[in-house]
């Protein structure tokens, strides 16, 4: 769907399905020449990152692989207490690949930084970070991202695979969810 579907439950579009495309173009070209001659393995972090890694993926005018973990934020009841759990590991062994997790948004900088300190130790030769989108006013703690789609506001987002309760994952572009959904 688009955001002109559901207009009544958003209040501003942030950035268009065609912006991202666009962006996501960009960013292909800059990891190709950055890559090239490399091995690359994409690991797409659940479930925000599927549409992002899939057109991303897509956009890549060469041969990589895909993999894929799930987490989960736990401790004190909150996702911002950066404690996180894993639900599903990586099917792959990094020893020695060229490793790229893909996001679709750094918010806290929470759970990369978990990532990244848990990756450190798996013998990758190389590992970045590509986000979508990022948060800047979010940030707890700065995550060295290496592509980074658009810089967004801290407002409540959903869309391209980020959700509220779940719902609107499938949205095309990014926007504001309206406060009368939520609250
Ligand atoms: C979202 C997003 C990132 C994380 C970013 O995932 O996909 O993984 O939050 O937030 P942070 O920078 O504050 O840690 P979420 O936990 O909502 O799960 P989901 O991808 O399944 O929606």
């Amino acid at each position: 769907m688009r955001a002109a579907d559901i207009a009544d439950q958003l209040t501003t579009v942030l950035v268009t399905e065609e912006q991202i495309q666009e962006r996501l173009d960009a960013l292909a070209a800059q990891v190709v020449a950055d890559y090239e001659g490399k091995d690359l393995l994409l690991v797409g972090v659940l479930k925000g990152a599927v549409m992002v890694m899939a057109d991303l993926a897509r956009a890549l005018p060469r041969e990589i692989a895909m993999d894929w973990m799930a987490v989960s934020s736990y401790g004190a009841g909150t996702k911002s207490s950066g404690v996180v759990q894993i639900r599903k590991d990586l099917d792959a062994d990094l020893t020695g690949k060229h490793v790229l997790i893909v996001e679709d948004i750094i918010d806290s900088g929470l759970t990369l930084s978990w990532l990244l300190e848990n990756f450190a130790s798996r013998g990758a030769a190389s590992i970045e970070v590509l986000a979508l989108l990022r948060k800047p006013e979010a940030a707890k703690v700065e995550i060295d991202c290496r592509y980074v789609g658009f810089d967004i506001p801290n407002e409540f987002v959903v869309g391209y695979g980020l959700d509220y309760a779940e719902g609107y994952r499938n949205l095309r572009d990014v926007a504001v969810l309206a406060p009368h959904v939520y609250s």
